[in-house]
C-alpha cells in the first residue's frame, strides 16, 4: 500500500486479447464519477526511456533471448516506479496500471519457463522500488476465444506485437499461470470473467470497487 491514504495502486492484468485497456479506461472513468483522482498508465512504455524499451521488445525488429526480456521489462517497470507510479501515488492519486509485476510472472517467468532454475522473484520486488498493487483484477479468458479476438482485431488493422505472435501453446502457459498467481494471493487478485459483455466486467470489476471508496 503507498504511504498516502487517498492513494491506491490497482493493476489490471491478463492475456493478450482479455480486454483490459478498455476496462481499465471504464473503470476509471467510474472513479473520475465517484470524484477519485484518478491517473492511468501501462506497462511497457509508459516513460521515454520505457518507450525505447517497448519498441526493443514488442517491434520484432529484435529477438531479445529469454533472461534479456526479463531484464528489460524491469528496467522499464524501474524506470516507471520512480518517475511516474510513485509520484502520482504520493500526490494522492489512484494509480490504475495496465500490466505489472504479474505479468512478467505470467510471460517471463512461467511462459518463458525462466524460474525453473532460479528464484527470480528477488529480482521483481527490485523492479518495483517497494511499490505493490493494493488490488489487482485478472481478465480471465480462454486461450482459444483471445486467439479469435486478437485475429479479429489484426483483420481490423491492429498490429500484432512479437508477444502476440507466441504460439498458442505460450498464451495457454500465461493463462495458466496467472490462475496459479491468482490461487497465490486471493486477497489481492480479483478474477474476473472476460468472456462476458463490456458491460457485465465493467459491472464485476466495480463491485469490488465500491468498499474502497470508503477510503476517501
Ligand atoms: P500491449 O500491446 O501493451 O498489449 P496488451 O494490450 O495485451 O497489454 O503489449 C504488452 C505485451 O508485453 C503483452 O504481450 C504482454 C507483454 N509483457 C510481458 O511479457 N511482460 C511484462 O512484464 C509486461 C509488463 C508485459
Amino acid at each position: 500500500m503507498s504511504d498516502q491514504k487517498t492513494s491506491c495502486f490497482i493493476t489490471f492484468e491478463g492475456g493478450d486479447g482479455a480486454g483490459k485497456s478498455t476496462q481499465l479506461e471504464r473503470t476509471a472513468s467510474w472513479l473520475r464519477d465517484q470524484g477519485v483522482s484518478v491517473f492511468e498508465t501501462r506497462q511497457p512504455g509508459s516513460t521515454k526511456l520505457g518507450q525505447e524499451l517497448r519498441y526493443l521488445l514488442l517491434s520484432g525488429d529484435y529477438t531479445p533471448v529469454p533472461e534479456a526480456e526479463l531484464l528489460m521489462f524491469l528496467a522499464d517497470r524501474a524506470q516507471h516506479v520512480r518517475d511516474v507510479i510513485q509520484p502520482a501515488l504520493n500526490a494522492g492519486k489512484w494509480v490504475l496500471c495496465d500490466r505489472y509485476t504479474d505479468s512478467t510472472m505470467a510471460y517471463q517467468l512461467a511462459a518463458r519457463k525462466l524460474s525453473m532454475n532460479a528464484d527470480l522473484e528477488p529480482m521483481l520486488r527490485f523492479a518495483e522500488i517497494g511499490c505493490q498493487p493494493d488490488l489487482t483484477f485478472w481478465l480471465s479468458l480462454p486461450t482459444e476465444v483471445a486467439a479469435i479476438r486478437m485475429r479479429k482485431r489484426e483483420e481490423e488493422g491492429e498490429e500484432a506485437t512479437r508477444l502476440d505472435k507466441e504460439s498458442l501453446e505460450f498464451h495457454q502457459r500465461v493463462h495458466q499461470a496467472f490462475a496459479s498467481i491468482t490461487q497465490r494471493f486471493p486477497e489481492r487478485i480479483k478474477k474476473i470473467d472476460a468472456s462476458a459483455s463490456v458491460d457485465t466486467v465493467t459491472q464485476q470489476i466495480i463491485t469490488h470497487l465500491d468498499p474502497l471508496l470508503l477510503w476517501i
